[in-house]
């Protein structure tokens, strides 16, 4: 099987007709062939050949083929050559969301990261976004926001794609049964979707509990905590984080300590701010999560509380962002490191927090040796992301991690994210890393759907 870049032209005629250079005549081993059967995603037709004399490699497709197998755009796209004397145009990604209907804003926050992805990723494939009422299953076509040249959104009915990378916002929607019915339909259909979804914490800490390397880097945890549980980790622990499985943003965290002869004490933020509470006795501190979080409680987790490194006196966390490569290999593509607002139970931006570099804030820590520990941070992230990925059955191309760090150096992972954030690309030292963050993005759809330029070419 063979690779070729090439340039797509159209032209007027009604017949399926394709027109090919001297170039890619040979490059396609299409010489002496009367016709080849033309691919884009998962439409087929055949078109009778033509060659033409023209420098390099263009391929002029007849609007009878374009508008059999629906080709978008005309401009560079790959060419692979298929065994059974296909020629497959493409790839044909497509980025799965919601949002409005609105052609200015179809993806609300993040039509800014969608747009990101389309500008990069048109130059070498045909890449649009769409939401799930697009997908028409009965004719195996999706009416697509592509993006103009002057980057505003056009919609275009395409096949259905060669591989789909999934942003979809919410958490709930995920897990309706016409989501759920829409992953299946494409995995049946042997399109690579990846991520499958949100991850829960528990389950990913349950994932990674026969795993000796990754487990050492996980407080305890435990699901669904009763009481007693909870009373033990304190006794054990000099503080404990109670927080929700499937929260995100710092939500319905606490932080909960007992402090011997004072009582107990929960910190978290409502509506006002950061709050400090004090409890004389154990059984007040939980009738009061009761009361204020009822059976919700049932998907919160009780974790160990590390103590973190700090900066003027605030927390640090880190957050590591890592992609799959074009070689299907994980790497950490972009690492913030946040600083939790005064008095804040996390980290999060949106509760006071502020961003740093790693190489900042390490270096304040650990001076010399703060390069040592971010290098072993990373690794420790790869080693945590393969073994997610080989413990999960679904694809995984992109995690963030929130990391922590404790003055041993200790690294320990809080939670990870298979949709995450990208606030920490806008800081001005990160740009370049969101930038490559969208490449990675752009590189592994490209392997996924094996349209990845061999070494060399
Ligand atoms: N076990 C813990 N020990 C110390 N800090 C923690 C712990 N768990 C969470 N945190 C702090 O709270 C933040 C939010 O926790 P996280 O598990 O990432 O939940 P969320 O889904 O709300 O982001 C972390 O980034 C970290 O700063
Ligand atoms: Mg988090």
């Amino acid at each position: 099987m063979s690779m070729t870049f090439c340039n797509v032209h159209f032209t007027q005629q009604p017949q399926k007709i394709v027109y090919v250079s001297g170039a890619l005549m040979k490059s396609l081993k299409l010489s002496g062939k009367k016709s080849v059967k033309l691919r884009l995603g998962g439409e087929r037709i055949p078109a009778l050949v033509k060659p033409i004399n023209k420098q390099g490699n263009h391929l002029y497709l007849a609007s009878g083929v374009r508008k059999g197998i629906k080709v978008p755009m005309s401009g560079g796209v790959f060419l692979r050559n298929l065994d059974a004397g296909e020629v497959q145009i493409g790839p044909l990604i497509g980025i799965l969301s919601d949002g409005t209907s609105s052609l200015i804003n179809p993806f609300g926050s993040r039509t800014g990261f969608i747009k990101q992805l389309l500008r990069e990723g048109s130059n070498q494939s045909y890449i649009f976004a769409f939401t799930p009422r697009d997908i028409d299953w009965q004719d195996e076509s999706v009416n697509g926001y592509f993006l103009t040249e002057t980057d505003r959104f056009t919609r275009k009915r395409v096949p259905l794609p060669d591989v789909v990378y999934n942003r979809l916002p919410s958490r709930r929607a995920e897990t309706s049964t016409s989501i759920n019915q829409l992953r299946e339909r494409f995995i049946r259909k042997k399109i690579p979707f990846f991520n499958w979804s949100f991850f829960n914490k528990s389950d990913i800490y349950r994932l990674l509990e026969n795993d000796p390397l990754a487990a050492q880097h996980i407080p305890e945890s435990h699901m669904n905590p009763t009481p007693e549980q909870i009373k033990d980790m304190l006794d054990r622990h000099s503080f404990v984080y109670y927080k929700p499985s499937a929260g995100s943003l710092g939500k319905g965290i606490y932080r909960l300590s007992y402090v011997p002869k004072r009582g107990y004490y929960a910190r978290y933020r409502n509506t006002k701010g950061n709050v400090l509470q004090r409890f004389a006795t154990f059984s007040s501190l939980i009738k009061t999560l009761q009361t204020r979080h009822g059976r919700t409680l049932r998907s919160y987790v009780v974790q160990q509380g590390i103590r973190l490194i700090e900066i003027d006196a605030c927390p640090l966390d880190f957050r590591f962002h890592m992609h799959k490569n074009g070689k299907n290999q994980w790497v950490v593509v972009g690492i913030g490191a946040k600083k939790a607002g005064k008095g804040s139970v996390t980290t999060h931006l949106k509760n006071g927090g502020s961003l740093l570099t790693p190489q900042q804030a390490l270096s304040r820590v650990f001076g010399a040796r703060g390069e040592e520990v971010l290098n072993n941070a990373k690794k420790t992230a790869i080693t945590i992301a393969e073994a997610i990925e080989a413990r999960d059955q679904h694809l995984i191309g992109e995690i963030g991690f929130d990391f922590g760090i404790d003055k041993d150096e200790n690294i320990w992972m809080f939670e990870a994210n298979a949709k995450p954030g990208r606030s920490i690309f806008r800081h001005p030292s990160l740009r370049a890393e969101g930038k490559a963050s969208v490449e990675h993005i752009l590189e592994h759809c490209l392997y996924l759907s094996k349209f990845r330029r061999r070494e060399g070419v």
